[in-house]
């Protein structure tokens, strides 16, 4: 039963939402499973999270699927959520295809392995006609190095005197950034209970609202999406500002 959704200010839906989708190591460990196990009941949540939305029009949803720490982790969990992903990709290219969404990938993709690569690229090029939800999958992504990245491409851009140093700002920055053409997620939302933002879009989310939830990543369903956008659309987002300016 979907009880947020009619609650939703339909005027108000943010146009980037960003999701660290935790927890699915200890869901398996509460169901007496292998982790893998929770990886792969943690697709089932994408799909939901990827249809629920696409239906209220959110324009953007960034996945932290793979951050550039998870290399750390034991070999066969790596190559398990690899082999998970090329999976997930086969399965659902077909449905995003009919539910008009985009993908996109941030991060470094020249780390994956070539057939994960390989399957990814197909999948854009295959969707990127649409026009509806941009889902983008931050793959060996972590802001840290995304920054130092737009960084060094800066360095050399002012190197080659295409830019000035003293015409460096945030607005260019930004352009430098792999999110460059989105707009910064106005709600990042992490699941599991734990209040970090463990190296995810660490420019971006300067202003975003952060939600938490106890669920863990593999019971996360489209409902658990629109809780979490009726308790962004009852905050008072002031930039710095006073209530008092904003009303004026
Ligand atoms: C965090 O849980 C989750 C991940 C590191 C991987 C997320 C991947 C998926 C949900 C599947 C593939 C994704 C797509 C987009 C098809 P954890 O392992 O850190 O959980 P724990 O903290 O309980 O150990």
């Amino acid at each position: 039963m979907e009880s947020f959704r009619k609650k939703l200010n339909k005027s108000n839906i943010p146009e980037h939402i960003a999701i660290i989708m935790d927890g699915n190591g200890r869901w398996a460990a509460k169901h007496g499973k292998a982790r893998v196990l929770g990886h792969e009941n943690g697709v089932e949540s994408v799909r939901s999270v990827v249809e629920g939305a696409g239906e209220i029009g959110v324009k953007h949803l960034t996945l932290y699927a793979f951050s550039t720490e998870n290399w750390d982790r034991p070999k066969e969990e790596v190559d398990a959520l690899m082999s998970l992903l090329v999976h997930a990709i086969e399965a659902e290219t077909e449905s995003l295809m009919k539910n008009n969404v985009r993908l996109s990938v941030i991060g470094n993709v020249d780390a994956m392995p070539v057939n994960v690569s390989d399957k990814l690229n197909g999948c854009i090029e295959q969707l990127n006609q649409n026009t509806g939800l941009n889902l983008v999958l931050a793959l060996s992504y972590s802001g840290q190095w995304e920054i130092v990245e737009a960084v060094k491409h800066m360095v050399n851009d002012a190197i080659e005197k295409k830019i000035l140093p003293e015409n460096i700002n945030d607005k260019l920055f930004k352009t430098y950034l792999s999110t460059t053409n989105i707009p910064d997620p106005e709600l990042l939302i992490r699941t599991s209970g734990e209040y970090r933002v463990s190296n995810f879009l660490l420019w971006q989310i300067a202003y975003s609202e952060l939600y938490f939830t106890d669920k863990l990543w593999p019971d996360f369903r489209k409902d658990d999406l629109f809780e979490a956008i009726f308790d962004y659309q009852n905050r008072e987002r002031r930039f710095g500002k006073t209530s008092e300016q904003l009303m004026s």
